[in-house]
């Protein structure tokens, strides 16, 4: 058993409490989360959508620790898609200052439990405090060897997929790569998650039963789960119980067991 408090608490067994076990050599190795019902936590009490947004950054303390203490390697969050930009204005500028005040806050600690700090999407839309945020946290991690932290900001699966599709063209244009050469491997190498294994468990919480352009082509046969708790709400506990259920699910990607 870990001794420190602020540590993840497994037994040697694996078990978590009486109810739940975690088999050890079977955790996913890349987690993606669609961080949602933030806005519906806040209308719940009353408070403005961005306290909900800001009660957000809290799970993600807490989730990005619980994985690094399971030692998972990869964890995806959408923190801001293409679509987001259609919120009000104000909203989207609270995003933005809660992006700057959270990598501000969190960065050192990050980096000294060894988490590298990634992004996915187009970060040349952001504003200029957020994209130098994010250059200085890149740089700081870039070494690290823990948990990788991805972070989509300004991602669309389709807008991602279109982008490579582009990049593509103009390769063969250039008759630096022949048509009859793409497959899917050569393909990936053009999207944002080059090099980035596909996510092995999808988590949505907030009830809303879709993917909302997240991770398209990385998607095929990630494993998603469900459940109706708004995010502000969302524990390791629950995090848990999602690799749990992961654990149970039969993996055949169109094969056969
Ligand atoms: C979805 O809830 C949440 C978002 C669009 C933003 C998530 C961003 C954060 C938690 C903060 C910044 C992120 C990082 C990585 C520091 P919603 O607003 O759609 O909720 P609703 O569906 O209840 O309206």
């Amino acid at each position: 058993m870990s001794t420190d408090q602020n540590k993840f608490f497994i037994n040697e067994n694996s078990q978590i409490s009486d109810k739940v076990s975690l088999d050890m050599s079977n955790l996913p190795e890349h987690i993606a989360i669609i961080m949602d019902g933030n806005g519906r936590w806040a209308q719940k009490r009353k408070l403005p959508r961005t306290a909900g947004h800001k009660a957000g950054i809290e799970t993600i303390r807490e989730i990005i620790r619980t994985c690094s203490d399971l030692k998972i390697k990869y964890l995806t969050l959408y923190a801001f898609s293409t679509e987001n930009w259609q919120r009000p204005e104000g909203e989207i500028s609270a995003l933005m200052q809660l992006l700057v005040y959270y990598l501000r806050k969190e960065i050192n600690e990050l980096h000294k439990n060894n988490v590298r700090i990634h992004t996915i999407g187009d970060i040349s839309k952001l504003p200029q405090a957020v994209i130098e945020e994010i250059q200085s946290a890149l740089k700081l991690t870039q070494h690290n060897n823990g948990l990788f932290v991805n972070i989509a900001l300004n991602y669309g699966g389709r807008d991602e997929i279109v982008r490579a599709v582009k990049i593509l063209c103009e390769k063969v244009k250039e008759g630096e790569l022949d048509v009859s050469q793409i497959d899917e491997k050569v393909f990936e190498q053009y999207l944002y998650t080059k090099g980035i294994p596909s996510p092995d468990l999808l988590i949505r919480p907030s009830g809303e039963l879709r993917i909302s352009n997240f991770l398209l082509w990385q998607m095929a046969y990630t494993e998603f789960w469900f459940s109706n708790i708004y995010w502000p709400d969302f524990t390791k506990e629950h995090l848990i119980q999602a690799i749990c259920d992961y654990q149970k699910r039969e993996r055949r990607f169109g094969g056969v067991k």
